[in-house]
């Protein structure tokens, strides 16, 4: 059993394994109704049962389509129906009741300490479907839409994120380092990432640059991504925190200076007009739909790594 909690701790051979399986498995889903099941069913009978205690949309469908395709069954927690959520049980008692129940369990919360809690008390497999710290499932899939559409390895790319310094920032951080690829990042003084992420940061100058303009982080890129400057649960004065990102909204004048056949990347749900424009969002370099889609098909592999049932 496997664990998918953050990249970091992910080989980058079970990464691209992870990765090839996805492909191979888009490849032969064309035409397919969304609960048509995969040739193989590898994971027939088997249960996910996912708990979200923060408001989701695409990670909740891509998981539940994800886990039906490959041939199992899907149970969603919601944490104000447990006794968890209600103070009355403890997270130990709660995990030993879903490893009784379930195969495999998935979990978005807004906790670092609630994830491993989980993850030391679990008797399965756990997955991190978004924390405070990370993104992991986003941007694996990310990295599958970007070598999709630009038919290259990532790290022949130049990647550059604008924004908030966020989970899914964090991520891309981690996939920088595990798969080679240039990583710049723009986003204001006073919003960098953390001790523990400029770390990292600064122990890869050679892949990773971090800019307070958006202008000189951009030029070249041939991806370019951001999120919304406020994230789900970010406790902070939104108004000022909105107004420290003047200047860091990704439009046309902003994106003359990547190259010419860019890609846009946004996880969503999106601040349209706020970190990014409706003419880039809805325009032609835009592969935001690809991007949501691909999200069930790589979390189908990741799936099949957290139950060792890759080759
Ligand atoms: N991108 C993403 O994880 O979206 P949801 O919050 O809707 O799941
Ligand atoms: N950074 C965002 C991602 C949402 C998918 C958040 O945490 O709200």
């Amino acid at each position: 059993m496997k664990n998918f909690i953050n990249l970091k701790d992910i080989s980058h051979n079970d990464l691209r394994k992870i990765l090839k399986d996805s492909k191979k498995r888009k490849k032969k889903r064309k035409n397919f109704n969304s609960l048509d099941l995969d040739w193989d069913k590898p994971l027939k009978g088997k249960l996910l049962i996912q708990m979200f205690e923060k408001s989701s949309l695409r990670t909740r469908l891509s998981f539940y389509l994800a886990m039906r395709q490959l041939g199992g069954g899907v149970q969603n927690l919601r944490k104000d129906e447990l006794h968890l959520g209600q103070g009355g049980e403890t997270i130990k008692d709660t995990a030993k009741i879903i490893s009784i129940h379930g195969d495999i369990f998935m979990l978005r919360t807004d906790s670092e300490k609630k994830l491993l809690e989980f993850k030391n008390n679990l008797e399965i497999p756990l997955i991190n479907g978004l924390s405070p710290e990370s993104h992991p499932a986003q941007v694996l899939s990310d990295i599958f839409t970007i070598e999709e559409i630009k038919k290259k390895k990532i790290s022949n790319l130049k990647i550059c994120w604008i924004g908030d310094a966020n989970n899914v920032l964090n991520s891309l951080i981690e996939a920088s380092i595990k798969f080679s690829f240039k990583l710049s990042i723009a986003s204001p003084k006073n919003y960098h990432p953390s001790k523990k992420f400029i770390q990292l940061i600064n122990h890869n100058r050679k892949l990773i640059s971090i800019f307070a303009d958006p202008k000189k982080a951009i030029v070249n890129a041939d991806v370019v991504m951001t999120d919304k400057f406020v994230s789900l649960n970010d406790k902070v004065d939104q108004k000022k925190k909105k107004k420290s990102f003047k200047g860091f909204q990704v439009n046309r004048s902003l994106t003359k200076r990547a190259k010419k056949n860019f890609i846009f990347l946004h996880c969503l749900p999106a601040n349209r007009g706020e970190e990014v424009s409706n003419e880039i969002i809805d325009g032609s370099n835009s592969v935001v739909w690809k991007q949501a889609e691909n999200r069930f098909h790589v979390q189908k592999s990741i799936l099949l790594y957290c139950f060792k049932k890759l080759r």
